[in-house]
């Protein structure tokens, strides 16, 4: 047993689709080298949209910030507080990673920064990043295309940083036109080996 916990963050709507198969296959490399994993697909959660009441982030300090929402948010983030290592994965929509994403971006701010009333700028609870991650995206159009010219990436990097953990590695599925859901061999391949590397 390597120790490690990782946990996968699926934005997809869809069970057993692109974004869900990439991440079950990276996931699963882990477990054979002896993580323990676990996976939140954000479609089962009961998560709230946030309403800007911003009382998650006028605490200072390095512990996060209490949001007034009841939901499954708090529980998330502690297994993600606690993990070595996490997956976020979400499809390319309209442009940009799709609103079931975004949404719980929202709602992690209070977790890495905070902002009082009155100040101009947040500050980060914490600066160093701790954890490791691999960012998953997919989209209809060529993967190296929504690479470049949609923001996907970089708001999935910008969810790694809130999260409090730097990229290792990052997937871009591309031509996700089939209705049936098969991964290339080479994306299985590149999957299991990052799985690898966050196990280890
Ligand atoms: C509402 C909607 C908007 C979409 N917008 C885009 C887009 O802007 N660019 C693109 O390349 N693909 C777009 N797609 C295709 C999705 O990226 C694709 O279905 C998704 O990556 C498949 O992932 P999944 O199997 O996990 O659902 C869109 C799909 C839907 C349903």
């Amino acid at each position: 047993m390597t120790g490690k916990y990782i946990v996968g963050i699926i934005g997809s709507y869809r069970k057993d689709g692109y974004i869900d198969s990439t991440v079950n296959e990276l996931l699963s490399a882990a477990r054979d080298r002896g993580a323990e994993t676990d996976r939140i697909f954000l479609l089962d959660q009961h998560i709230e949209f946030c309403t800007n009441c911003r009382t998650c982030m006028q605490e200072p300090g390095p512990e996060r910030g209490k949001c007034i929402l009841r939901d499954d948010m708090d529980s998330i983030l502690k297994k993600i507080g606690g993990a070595d290592a996490i997956v976020i994965g979400a499809p390319v929509n309209c442009g940009d990673v799709n609103a079931l994403t975004r949404k719980f971006f929202e709602r992690c701010v209070g977790y890495a920064a905070y902002w009082p009333w009155g100040t101009k700028i947040p500050k980060m609870r914490k600066r160093k990043r701790t954890k490791k991650a691999v960012l998953v995206s997919s989209s209809a159009a060529p993967g190296w295309y929504s690479r470049i010219f949609t923001p996907a990436m970089g708001s999935l990097k910008k969810m790694a940083k809130l999260l409090g953990a730097k990229p290792v590695g990052t997937l871009f599925l591309g031509f996700v036109n089939q209705e049936e859901v098969r991964l290339s061999d080479k994306i299985r391949h590149k999957a299991r080996c990052l799985g690898r590397e966050l196990a280890a």
